[in-house]
């Protein structure tokens, strides 16, 4: 075939082809095919020697004439794919700002979050330290360590949620007391918040499962004054400096002597109201200096060491503070509950 008639041929060829491309890959296939290294323009670029001399010059022509149709082409064809796929993802990710929106669901600090902040915050101003224990915990750690004796009523089955004959739910935060005093040499300062267990039914003011802050101090010289003073500070600044605070005579097996504290009551200001049963006081914890045996039996000294101990209800003064009448409450994580605090 003469050469000439094979540039026309391609000519129309690539016409066709071009005019259906799909997509920039298919034209880029073409642009290999007639443009590339062994493309058909080269091709006939290195047929030239065969043509005849007279005709060279016009072969040469009609072969740049095609070269450059198909470089256009492809320039055009290019130019308008990458417009229409820009276009088509433009589209795709148009936003209807008309549309009603998705409100994210964000997470509310339960009420017992917010207290535990404070009172970290408040402890860890006066040098105390967090410490954490399991709450599957020995007969040893929540009883026999703490000097409760086995016929003492609080090692129940009514009162504790046994596992095995060994292991239990624990009933308070103090075993914190003795695993911080095994591990630790003097002076400690600790406070201990977490999750206890008493086989109580659930109403207003029970819940099986509630939560107490625990607190230790031991170190030469301690005394039933400074357990006084950390208390009253923590109660000024956890309920305010109005509150008055009373230390009340009290029996706990790990302590002696022992004291609960009560502060007057918020809902009546200490007159007297039901909130209160009529007394003007609210308990918020109990405490006392850390008994001897407790001591020795962590391996300290009572000779040289002494300390106090206190735990609250972290329940407590949750309701306390934000006038909370049932427990309950506090573990159903309704948000419209939370949300309020
Ligand atoms: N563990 C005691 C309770 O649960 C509270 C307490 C802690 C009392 C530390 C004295 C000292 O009631």
């Amino acid at each position: 075939m003469d050469l000439l008639e094979e540039i026309k041929n391609i000519e129309q060829e690539v016409e066709k082809k071009f005019e259906n491309v799909k997509d920039l890959d298919q034209l880029e296939e073409l642009r290999v095919k007639y443009l590339g290294k062994n493309g058909k323009v080269k091709q006939i670029f290195s047929k030239m020697g065969q043509v005849d001399d007279d005709k060279k010059p016009i072969v040469g022509k009609e072969t740049n004439i095609l070269k450059n149709k198909i470089q256009n082409l492809y320039n055009e064809i290019k130019e308008k794919k990458e417009k229409e796929l820009k276009e088509k993802k433009l589209k795709e990710e148009t936003i209807d700002v008309t549309l009603p929106g998705v409100k994210s669901n964000i997470g509310h600090k339960n009420p017992f979050t917010h207290i535990i902040d404070e009172v970290v915050e408040l402890f860890l101003g006066m040098g105390f330290s967090i410490e954490e224990g399991p709450e599957v915990e020995t007969e040893y750690y929540n009883f026999e360590a703490l000097n409760i004796p086995e016929d003492h009523p609080a090692r129940d089955l009514q009162d504790t949620l046994y596992i095995d004959d060994k292991y239990l739910l624990r009933t308070h935060t103090s075993p914190v007391q003795i695993r911080t005093m095994e591990k630790q040499d003097p002076p400690i300062r600790i406070i201990a918040p977490g999750r206890v267990y008493r086989s109580d039914e659930l109403d207003a003011s029970h819940s099986p499962n509630f939560h107490q802050i625990e607190g230790l101090v031991i170190d030469k010289d301690i005394s039933f004054s400074d357990l006084k003073g950390t208390i009253e500070e923590f109660v000024h600044q956890m309920y305010g400096e109005d509150r008055e605070i009373r230390f009340r005579p009290s029996y706990f097996p790990f302590t002696e002597p022992s004291a609960e504290v009560d502060v007057s009551c918020n809902v009546c200001g200490g007159e007297g109201c039901s909130f209160c049963s009529y007394t003007g006081w609210v308990e918020v914890l109990g405490s006392g200096m850390v008994h001897p045996n407790v001591l020795r039996m962590s391996g300290l000294d009572p000779d040289v060491y002494s300390g106090f101990a206190f735990g609250m209800g972290w329940d407590r003064i949750a309701m306390l503070k934000y006038d909370i009448n049932d427990i309950r409450v506090l573990y159903e994580n309704d948000k419209r509950f939370i949300h309020q605090f």
